[in-house]
């Protein structure tokens, strides 16, 4: 398929605006410029929106009536999937795997947003798969995987029952197709770039199902744009996973006839730095970040993605893997929702209300 034959639906506000971080700039000696895709414009925002213009076309095309896709039961990917689908008059499922939220969980964050959309959200009891201490997590995570299939295709089924068709969507909407929005981004970056006479020597994004990542890689290959693109884990990755991202990008590349190829080495990912434990489970550095950012430029990032995202930028530099005076460009994905998940209020009470003094007059 050629470039020139990818299409898209038009729901998001672009260009998103990028612009320099002055206070943040001078106490950590660098020029750091924030790309700002958690104003995307649709949904809540965030960088899905990208990913699912394109997405959403391709269902439209094959005739596609609902749109399917997976998370957990905080995904941002579903809340927005779910905006995009009312917009479009198209039914949206989201299979959300439970851990220890699930439908009894008060609403709260991307759940909330979720219900207020109408969406369907259909927990995965995964009570059922043996996970016995000791058990290698490759095997409950495979076990998980079929389980979900075979909920998939389930619901593939019912749907067909009714004359539905599933456009069905993996995790964070990281497909060949999903990642061509961040391809496209580099171009609209470059264009800021060049009106605003800055040049970027690194650019950062967080990285979870890969597709951001991706497409920032290709696109800045394909344009030749003069900066390295660091992406930074929001789960603990082994190095190997660099392989898996080279390989998605090359798929990516073939598809639409781009020319460019990836290996490993050429890939620069922060694997575990600043992933903190595990997926959605930041250390206390994800949360000095989040207080940081708010109190020296007015701005948000959340406990899961951009707050992992963003301590890469700041240790980067304060470790002196990114030279003094270089300029960064951090890809704010969104994901602010998080910050009022039920999972992170507990701890955001203990750091900022309580054993605090409180001041009440009149
Ligand atoms: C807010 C936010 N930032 C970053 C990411 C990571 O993007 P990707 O899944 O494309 O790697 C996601 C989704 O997974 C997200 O929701």
């Amino acid at each position: 398929m050629k470039l020139t034959d990818l299409k898209k639906v038009d729901c998001g506000f672009f260009p998103t605006p990028l612009h320099k971080l002055n206070n943040l700039s001078k106490e950590l000696g660098c020029n750091i410029f924030m790309k700002r895709d958690d104003l995307t414009g649709m949904g809540a925002n965030g960088n899905k929106i990208r990913k699912l213009e394109y997405l959403v076309r391709d269902a439209l095309d094959q005739g596609c009536t609902t749109l399917m896709t997976f998370g957990g039961p905080q995904t941002n990917h579903g809340r927005q999937t779910a905006a995009v689908a009312k917009k479009f008059g198209m039914r949206c499922i989201i299979v959300a795997t439970m851990e220890e939220s699930g439908p009894n969980e008060k609403l709260s964050g991307n759940l909330l947003l979720d219900a207020i959309l109408d969406a369907e959200v259909i927990f995965l009891d995964t009570s059922s798969i043996d996970k016995t201490p000791g058990r290698s997590p490759d095997d409950i995570k495979a076990d998980t995987l079929r389980l979900r299939r075979k909920v998939a295709d389930l619901i593939i089924a019912e749907c067909a029952e009714k004359g539905e068709k599933v456009y069905e969507m993996p995790a964070g909407g990281s497909t060949e197709i999903g990642c061509m929005g961040y391809f496209f981004a580099v171009k609209e970056i470059l264009d800021q770039l060049h009106e605003m006479n800055q040049p970027i020597d690194y650019l950062i994004c967080p990285s979870g199902s890969n597709g951001t990542y991706a497409g920032l890689w290709l696109g800045a290959h394909y344009y030749k744009a003069p900066f390295q693109v660091i992406g930074s884990c929001v789960s603990p990755h082994d190095p190997v996973y660099v392989e898996k991202m080279a390989e998605y990008i090359n798929r990516a590349s073939a598809k639409f006839e781009l020319g460019v190829t990836a290996k490993a080495e050429d890939i620069h990912m922060l694997c575990k730095e600043y992933a903190g434990p595990a997926y959605d489970t930041p250390d206390p550095v994800t949360f000095e970040t989040i207080y940081r950012l708010a109190r020296s430029e007015g701005l948000f990032v959340d406990p899961c993605y951009t707050g992992k995202g963003f301590t890469a930028v700041i240790k980067e530099i304060e470790n002196r893997n990114i030279p003094q005076g270089s300029n960064v460009l951090f890809v704010h994905t969104g994901g602010l929702p998080g910050l009022y998940s039920q999972q992170h209020l507990e701890k955001f009470s203990k750091d900022l209300w309580e054993g605090r003094p409180h001041r009440i007059m009149g």
